[in-house]
């Protein structure tokens, strides 16, 4: 399966299916057909996994980074392009990411700084990041103050999804992944019963593209691309509690399910939709086994301070919500709405 992301002068394809990280050395002869070196990034433990047998057919250096969220900093950032230095890397070589989400990110983000841009292809090993964070061009590393607030934009030149890297991933981590493909089905008006006759390889090449297909209409988060963060509100604010030690036992993916269960009965509230879409996406979400309930004790006023302090929310209440014509961005929202729903919801 291919599928295009047609940004403007720089289109490149997303490869999904078994074995395809073999077609690593064409996509770099075919995209970057200057380069001399790649510089491969990778976290040490995914380094050992059997499917870690890239080749590239040019000079190649491997670099190890810290595993997951620990890399995304600007140190890291600083010494891998010190190692791209002291690897004599130049502007016409190449940066591979190979890894989840994180070590796309951090790839992606050294090689949009590194001598003001070197080319990136990444070789996506999670769910997350084959779905979403490999595609579409966002890098960045996190702050003490927050996740991703510095980064950039900046493409790469092909997505390699190889399927069979997903044999070692472990199953919370599905679990994640299976969150933002839940997204994807939501958005799409999909329904649970056609899950129960599509093949894994079939949803996550859906879910690939419609974040194709928003990408490519809106790069930059201009418009239709704000519609991915469905579910990601309350998924933040809980998040932002987990940080600051409220003690909740969730991961990213896991908290959009439940930002997702959230949303459309707040839409139910609003007169947005009606009880048969809530009874849809519960399905949706409990085919692949995603929570909808809060994972522990939390404060409504706690949720809702840290909603208006979401970096996409501009000082108010920001959310995705479904209506009978399909998903809108719906700024404004009345805290005591929210606040209502958010009792009804279980918050404290
Ligand atoms: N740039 C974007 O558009 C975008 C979109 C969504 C998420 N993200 C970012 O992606 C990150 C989340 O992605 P993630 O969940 O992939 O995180 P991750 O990279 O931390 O991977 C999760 C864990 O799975 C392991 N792993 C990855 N592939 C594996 C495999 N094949 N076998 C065994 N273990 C494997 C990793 O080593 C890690 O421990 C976050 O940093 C988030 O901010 C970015």
């Amino acid at each position: 399966m291919r599928v295009r992301v047609d940004v403007t002068d720089r289109a490149y394809d997303v490869a999904i299916g078994d074995g395809v990280r073999h077609e690593l050395a064409s996509l770099i002869a075919t995209r970057v057909p200057d380069a001399q070196m790649a510089a491969i990034i990778v976290p040490a433990s995914l380094r050992q996994q059997p499917w870690f047998d890239l080749t590239t057919r040019i000079e190649t250096v491997i670099i190890e980074v810290p595993d997951g969220e620990s890399a995304k900093t600007l140190a890291h950032i600083e010494s891998l392009c010190e190692s791209f230095v002291a690897h004599g890397l130049s502007r016409r070589d190449v940066v591979i990411g190979v890894g989840g989400g994180a070590t796309t990110d951090l790839a992606g983000f050294a090689a949009a700084v590194y001598q003001r841009g070197v080319a990136v292809a990444h070789v996506a090993t999670s769910l997350v990041a084959q779905v979403d964070a490999a595609i579409g061009g966002k890098t960045a590393v996190n702050l003490a103050a927050g996740k991703n607030l510095v980064g950039a934009f900046h493409q790469p030149v092909g997505v390699l999804c190889d399927l069979e890297t997903l044999s070692t991933l472990p199953e919370r981590e599905w679990r994640c992944g299976q969150g933002e493909v839940a997204k994807c089905w939501l958005l799409e008006g999909r329904s649970a019963r056609e899950l129960s006759t599509t093949s894994s390889e079939d949803w996550i090449t859906a879910a690939v593209a419609l974040k194709s297909r928003i990408v490519s209409a809106d790069e930059r988060e201009g418009g239709q691309r704000a519609l991915l963060n469905y579910g990601h509100t309350l998924a933040h604010a809980l998040e932002a509690q987990k940080l600051s030690g409220v003690p909740l036992d969730v991961l990213h993916g896991e908290a959009v399910a439940i930002g997702m269960a959230f949303a459309v009965r707040l839409a139910l509230r609003l007169g947005r939709v009606g009880t048969d879409t809530v009874v849809a996406h519960d399905d949706v979400l409990a085919h692949w086994g995603l929570p909808t309930t809060l994972p522990g004790p939390v404060r409504a006023t706690d949720l809702l301070a840290a909603m208006a302090k979401d970096k996409k929310a501009h000082h108010n209440l920001t959310f995705v919500l479904p209506d009978a014509d399909g998903f809108s961005v719906v700024p404004d929202l009345p805290f005591d709405t929210v606040n209502a729903a958010l009792l009804d919801f279980g918050a404290l």
